[in-house]
Formats: C-alpha cells, structure tokens, sequence
C-alpha cells in the first residue's frame, strides 16, 4: 500500500485537475499504482488569496465534489495545502493549512536564487512557528534551476523534512546527483507524486519505486512510503 503526499488532484481549484472527470481518471490512476492514501495538497498563494478562510471556502467547495469518488474508489484522504512561502505568513494562523489533523504542513519556496538573506529571514519564520506545525519542503530538488546546492542544504538544516517528486526519478534528469546524494545521507524523506493532469504531469510514484529500488534498494523507497504513513497519521517520523 502506497502514500501520496503531494498531489493538485482537487478539481478546480489551482492549475490541477480543472474538474471531477479528471480528478476521477486521476484518484484511477493513482488506486492503480497501489496508492490508497492520499494528501491533497493545492497551491496556496497569500497574494492571491488574501485571507486562508478564503482559499478554505474555495477549498471546501471542491472537496464536496471530490470526497464522494474518493470514498467510492475506497481511498483515504487527508486535505492540506502547497503553502508558498512568504514573509507575510508568520502572522496568520498556519495550523489552518496543515494536512488535515496532522500538524504537518507542505511548504514551498520561491524560485528565485536564496540569498543568506532570505535564508536568515526563512529561519526566524520556522522559529517564531507555533510548535505543533512541522515543515515539509515540498519537491527540495527543484529549486536547483534557481539557486545552488549550498543554499538548500542550509534551509533543509532548519529541522525540514524534505519531499522529493516522484517524475524526477525519471532517467537523464539534470538534478538526479542531488536527489540520490539526499537519499543516501537520510536526508530526504518522502515521495509525492506532484501529478497535476493525466498527461504531462501525472501520478507517477511508479517511476521513483523502479529508479530508487535500482539505484539504491526496493529497502530505501519502502522506507519513503513508510515514513509517507506516519505523516498521514501525524506520527513524528
Ligand atoms: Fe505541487
């Protein structure tokens, strides 16, 4: 049995799934990889959405659609959000937006180059954080198209727990080095599947299970999806 922990399969809600038909092949898609839980986790943007009971209304409206074909295809779910980072969230209430009852919230960077600057301010955000939330850095190898390795070790430092996306475990991909360096020094966590449609961004867990099993053991991807369960039950890992 499979976890995933990053997924836009909620429909019409961010660029995902744009409505329940392909939020249905999607939940399909995924029940046949052998996922049966799953964390729904779409883009939060503060500049967007201004307040969080806004994107949670948005966010209510699509699970009433939503929650019916999950149950039926007999999957678990938990509800969170991709909550981008900005300075402006250390004043909101951020329990609001972690997965479910988990305590566990996905955060995303910027994509821009992570100056000392911004890693100084990231920290003092992580610090001032109320200590029933945890951190998890969503898909840690992409933010290498914008800065260097250094940089995310020293925000990974800030007692992260770090996701990587499924997809990038495909062959030739130009960060691959980074994303085996993470697993094979323990630094790296979890798998989510990031699918955002059923062509270019699908569900794809399958393609990390075949790599990771090859490149270091079927042990280490089992102990990604291990530590994918806890999160969902809000156990510490
Ligand atoms: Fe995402």
């Amino acid at each position: 049995m499979l976890v995933d922990t990053h997924c836009h399969i909620l429909p019409g809600i961010d660029d995902g799934s744009p409505n329940i038909a392909t939020s249905t092949r999607m939940l399909e898609m995924e029940r046949e990889l052998g996922i049966e839980k799953i964390m729904l986790t779409p883009h939060f943007y503060l500049s967007e959405e201004k307040t969080i009971d806004h994107f949670l209304e948005k966010r209510a409206g699509a699970i009433e659609q939503f929650a019916p074909v999950a149950a039926q295809l007999g999957l678990e779910v938990k509800y969170g959000a991709e909550v981008l980072y900005t300075k402006s969230l250390a004043d909101l209430d951020l329990t609001k937006l972690c997965i479910g009852d988990t305590g566990y919230m996905l955060i995303e960077l910027p994509y821009q180059r992570l100056t000392s600057n911004f890693i100084n301010e990231f920290r003092s955000f992580v610090g001032g954080l109320s200590p029933d939330i945890r951190l998890i850095l969503a898909h840690a190898e992409r933010y290498l198209n914008y800065t260097d390795e250094d940089s995310i070790y020293e925000i990974m430092d800030s007692d992260m727990i770090v996701q990587l996306n499924s997809g990038d475990f495909k062959m030739f991909y130009k960060h691959s080095k980074f994303m085996y360096d993470l697993l094979r020094r323990n630094l790296a966590h979890l798998l989510g599947t990031d699918c955002h449609n059923t062509t270019s961004r699908p569900p794809n867990i399958d393609v990390a299970e075949k790599a990771i099993s090859k490149k270091i053991s079927p042990r280490c991807f089992s102990k990604l999806n291990h530590n994918a369960e806890k999160v969902f039950e809000g156990r510490s890992l």
